[in-house]
This record gives C-alpha cells, sequence and structure tokens, in this order.
C-alpha cells in the first residue's frame, strides 16, 4: 500500500484555518477520500490535557521552553497515536498546525529562534514533514482583529478556557508574522503561501486548487 498524504495547515490565530480544514475536508470527501482531521495541540487523549495546560490563562509563568517542549510532548503523541499509522495505512492526513507553528510563536513569538525548534523535531519528531503545508497569511491587523472578537465571544460563554495566547501583545503577534513568513520563503516547495484579505470563498478555492495539484503528483487523485 502506498503511503498517505500528510496535510498541514498553519497561520496566525484568527487566520481563518479551523473554517478551512473543515471545508478541504468536505470536499476530501466528496472526492471520496475520507482524510483523518486532527489539531496540534491536541488530537490524543494525552494531548488534550497538554492542550487545557497550555490554552488556559491561568497557566502562568509557563517558561517559554516548558512551553516549547510540552508542544514537542503533545507532537510526539500524535505522530506515535494518530498520524504515523494513518499515513502507514494509505490514509490523507489533515492536521490544524504542526511544528511550522513552533518555529513561528516559539522560535519567532517567545524569541527562542528556529534553530532550537527545527533541532528539537529532529530529535523529537525524526524530522516528519508535511507532503504539503497551506499557510493562510491574511494581513496582521486583521487577524489581530478577528483573534480578539473571538476572544469577546469565548470570554461570554463557559466553555474551556483557551484564552492564554490570544492574551499576547500586538508586539509577540508580529513576530509570530514575521517568522511565517520567513518559513515560507525558506520552504518553497513544501509550503503554498496565501496571503491578504481574501473572503473564505478564494480561500478555499486557493487551498483547493493546491491540494488537487498536490494528489495528482503523489497519485491519490480520482
Ligand atoms: P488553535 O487551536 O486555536 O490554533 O490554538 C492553538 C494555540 O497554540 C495558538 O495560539 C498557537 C499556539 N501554538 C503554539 O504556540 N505552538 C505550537 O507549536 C502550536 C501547535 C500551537
Amino acid at each position: 500500500m502506498s503511503r498517505g498524504l500528510f496535510i498541514t495547515l498553519e497561520g496566525l490565530d484568527g487566520s481563518g484555518k479551523t473554517t478551512q480544514i473543515k471545508r478541504l475536508a468536505a470536499w476530501l470527501q466528496r472526492r471520496g477520500l475520507s482524510p483523518i482531521v486532527t489539531r496540534q495541540p491536541g488530537g490524543t487523549a494525552t494531548g488534550d490535557s497538554i492542550r487545557a495546560l497550555l490554552l488556559d490563562s491561568r497557566s502562568t509563568c509557563l517558561a517559554p521552553m516548558t512551553e516549547m517542549a510540552l508542544m514537542f510532548a503533545d507532537r510526539a503523541q500524535a505522530i506515535a497515536e494518530v498520524i504515523e499509522p494513518a499515513l502507514a495505512a494509505g490514509k490523507i492526513v489533515l492536521c490544524d498546525r504542526f511544528t511550522d507553528s513552533t518555529e513561528a510563536y516559539q522560535g519567532g513569538g517567545r524569541q527562542l529562534g528556529s534553530q532550537l525548534v527545527l533541532d528539537m523535531h529532529h530529535l523529537i519528531c525524526g524530522n516528519l514533514q508535511p507532503d504539503l503545508t497551506l499557510l493562510l497569511l491574511p494581513s496582521l491587523a486583521v487577524c489581530l482583529e478577528r483573534a480578539r472578537h473571538r476572544n469577546d465571544r469565548v470570554a461570554a460563554q463557559s466553555g474551556p478556557d483557551e484564552n492564554r495566547f490570544e492574551q499576547e501583545q500586538d508586539a509577540f503577534y508580529r513576530r509570530v508574522w514575521e517568522k511565517y513568513r520567513e518559513i515560507a520563503a525558506r520552504d518553497t516547495d513544501r509550503i503554498v503561501l496565501i496571503e491578504g484579505n481574501l473572503t473564505i470563498d478564494e480561500v478555499h478555492e486557493q487551498i483547493a486548487e493546491a491540494v488537487a495539484e498536490r494528489l495528482i503528483t503523489a497519485g491519490h487523485a480520482r
């Protein structure tokens, strides 16, 4: 059996990833391809516990290294439990965030630098690389506005508190945004950069086009 296809979605909070991953999953379903959809942090029972710890705004004083190590602990579990078995079974895996997020948020935002993150990725993740990464990068101003809006909505509900990152200052998000651009410029074969303030439909069209192309190259097209 041929190996599956590993597709990741990346972007700032408020970039529209969650909406787009749902649309992409439906698009694949209509083509008779049933993707495994997962996210990081989370996606396994262990990962959900790690996610709660990482995103809860009451987790104050997490050292940047602790934060990064927890992201990789979550990722190691997801690779072992979900991603590798699915790829080995020939499935398409759609993953909401992967190591590019750690490079952008901890490497860029927390200023730990790229090299440390890439070294950890080698060590902990066997340097597993996505076949395709869709990076959604609307303007920083739009991302911040959407994320803050979501913040207010979540605060008005009684669901889990996942606001720790959304409370960061604009300067943090500027560093994340710039690091994402740097990663996209470095890895043009793997990453499709979808920039600008596009509508949901326009972004979906660009995603569908990029995925269709990759499915043909990988021999998954139907
Ligand atoms: P999300 O599920 O809404 O995308 O939120 C996850 C948050 O965790 C988001 O603010 C980005 C952050 N994050 C990191 O800082 N580093 C990572 O490696 C990952 C996967 C997420």
